[in-house]
Formats: structure tokens, C-alpha cells, sequence
């Protein structure tokens, strides 16, 4: 064993999913960004959480509206995660620049991801200061998965590939 930097050990994590996470700011505009850290965080209630930092458009777009869905990205949306981590929806329409097919969501008014593995629709249950990141949870108050099995896509530092392909959980 040796010791190294925090930052060095936590560079060495990889594989990490992609979250992509969706959101409409108050005036109704649809913006997404990826996200790595996210995840499952309590099963009753059923939560999850992603840290967001509070520069990100998709910050304010949460904080004006209180609802956001997290969708495990696809393997099929390496592009996409590329392209919405880099560039902000204060100075790019997304959905519009990306044509990003969407489907319709049934409990908030946020646009799903069609090509995702999973889609989340989710209501802010809390929101705590974190550094230099804000830790948003929230309640999954609907699910969606695509009607034939979408492999989630997995980063490995900056180089994607599609995940175990989906199965039924036994
Ligand atoms: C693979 C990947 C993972 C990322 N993970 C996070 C994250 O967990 N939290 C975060 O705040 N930003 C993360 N980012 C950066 C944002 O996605 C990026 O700054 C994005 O352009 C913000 O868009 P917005 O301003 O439209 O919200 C990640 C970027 C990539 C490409």
C-alpha cells in the first residue's frame, strides 16, 4: 500500500455510471446535464440523490421548480453526455441544439430521455449544502423503462462504454 493525495485515490474509482439529469427552469425551458454523482439513496421512501454544483444552469433550473428527472443514461448516448457536460443551458438550448428524442412523463412536467436506460421522475425532498456542490434528493414518484432493454453506458474517465446489458432483476 502507498499513500497518495485524496484527489489521486478518488481518481481511480472508474468504472462510474452517467446519470443525465433533466429539469425545466421557471420559465420552462427543458436543460439536462450528465452526472456522476448520483445514486439510489434510501428505498423507504424511495429517493435518490445527485450533487450538482450550484454554477450549473441545471442547479438553478431545480431550485425554480422543484422537480427534476434522473435518468441513467443509455449506451447509446455517449455524444450526448459529451456535448450537454460541456456547454450550459444558460447559453444553449439542449434539447433544441442536440434534438434529443424525448417521451412524455405522467407525475411532473419534466421531458423524459427515450434512448435511457431508466428514467426517474422526481420531486425535491431536500436539498443540503455540500461544499462546493448541493446534494439534491429526490422522491421517485414515477419509474419508466424502454419497451426492449437499454444497457446503461459506464465512464472510464472520460471513455464510455455500454454496461452489463439490462436484465430482469430475479
Ligand atoms: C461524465 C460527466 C459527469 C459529470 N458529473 C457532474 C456531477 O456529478 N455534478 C456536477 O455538478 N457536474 C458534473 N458534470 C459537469 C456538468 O455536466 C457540466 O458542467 C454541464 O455543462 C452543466 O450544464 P448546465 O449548466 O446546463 O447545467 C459532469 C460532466 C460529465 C461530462
Amino acid at each position: 500500500m502507498r499513500q497518495v493525495g485524496p484527489s489521486e485515490a478518488m481518481g481511480h474509482k472508474y468504472p462510474e455510471w452517467v446519470i443525465l439529469v433533466v429539469a425545466r427552469d421557471g420559465q420552462g425551458k427543458p436543460n439536462l446535464m450528465p452526472a456522476g454523482w448520483g445514486m439510489i439513496c434510501s428505498g423507504d421512501p424511495r429517493l435518490v440523490c445527485v450533487a450538482i454544483a450550484p454554477g450549473r444552469y441545471t442547479h438553478r433550473c431545480i431550485e425554480e421548480t422543484g422537480e427534476f428527472v434522473f435518468a441513467w443514461a443509455g449506451e447509446g448516448q455517449a455524444e450526448l453526455v459529451k456535448h450537454s457536460g460541456s456547454c450550459s443551458g444558460a447559453k444553449v438550448s439542449k434539447f433544441e441544439e442536440f434534438e434529443i428524442p424525448t417521451a412524455e412523463p405522467v407525475a411532473i412536467g419534466v421531458p423524459l430521455l427515450a434512448e435511457a436506460a431508466v428514467n426517474l421522475e422526481c420531486t425535491v425532498w431536500a436539498a443540503y449544502p455540500a461544499g462546493d456542490h448541493t446534494i439534491f434528493v429526490g422522491e421517485v414518484v414515477a419509474g419508466h423503462l424502454p419497451e426492449e432493454p437499454v444497457a446503461t453506458l459506464l465512464n472510464f474517465s472520460g471513455k464510455f462504454a455500454p454496461g452489463a446489458p439490462a436484465v430482469e432483476p430475479e
